[in-house]
């Protein structure tokens, strides 16, 4: 089923303290969701349990990771396995994100692995591309998305694609203040999902949830999400302002 999703991703900011209070003022204001409209919190690992505990008892709120390890386990010092994730009580994994790519130099063949790993223990992947400034001034930001979803995505089945959703996130937008226009957005969101029908059928592509990650903001939201093929967004510095976050979820609810 194709869904909204609004989701945050703290990369490496608040204590646990203080993530737990993030977490319950987001509690106290949440809209109702469903299925089709759902929040996604990823936290750092340390606070996965706690942020799995605290969302426990509220449907259509689940707790994420932002990696995890190509292995299932090991001696892999330092690493954090699907199955840990899985454990710990969350639903999602973000595999992909720019930042992982660039500082970690996560190449496609690692994050086939760590999707597929991610897939196996149960867990559902969002799935992060995007172009840097570069590729988007030079024009060729369709062919270089399309080749990490070719890459990242092209050796699943239709049954395993139920199982992920894709974020795109252009960098040049990332913690910039820079946002792409909901027409560029929506631009590229369409180019996404017709990438995906060409691979795995118009039906598949009807179902898959494309977020919109970069500068996401309560006061952008709405705009954002109201075009026709972006279905929420991948928040990141917004995420950690509970009235901030609060605004894109109900952005995301009400579009
Ligand atoms: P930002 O980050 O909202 O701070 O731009 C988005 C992301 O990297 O997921």
């Amino acid at each position: 089923m194709r869904k909204k999703i609004a989701a945050a991703n703290w990369k490496m900011n608040l204590l646990q303290n203080e993530g737990k209070a993030l977490i319950n003022q987001l509690l106290a204001t949440l809209p109702p969701l469903s299925e089709a409209r759902q929040v996604v919190i990823a936290p750092p690992f340390v606070q996965l349990s706690q942020a799995a505990q605290l969302l426990s008892g509220h449907a259509h709120i689940h707790a994420a990771a932002q990696n995890c390890a190509t292995e299932q386990s090991g001696a892999y010092t330092g690493e954090v396995s699907a199955g840990m994730v899985k454990d710990a009580g969350a639903a999602y994994v973000i595999i992909g994100h720019s930042e992982r790519r660039e500082y970690y130099q996560e190449d496609n063949a690692t994050l086939v692995k760590k999707s597929d790993i991610a897939l196996a223990n149960g867990l559902q992947v969002i799935f992060c591309c995007g172009e840097p400034l570069s590729i988007r001034d030079e024009g060729t930001q369709n062919n270089y998305v399309e080749t990490q979803i070719r890459e990242g995505l092209f050796h699943y089945d239709a049954a395993q694609l139920k199982n992920i959703v894709i974020a795109y996130e252009p960098i040049w937008a990332i913690g910039t203040g820079r946002t792409a226009s909901a027409a560029q957005a929506q631009e590229m969101h369409a180019h996404i999902r017709s990438v995906i029908a060409g691979k795995f059928g118009h039906d598949a592509a009807a179902d898959m949830s494309i977020l919109y990650g970069g500068s996401v903001k309560a006061a952008n939201a709405k705009e954002l999400f109201s075009c026709p093929d972006v279905d929420g967004g991948l928040v990141g510095g917004a995420s950690l302002v509970a009235e901030e976050f609060t605004g894109i979820i109900d952005a995301m609810v009400n579009c």
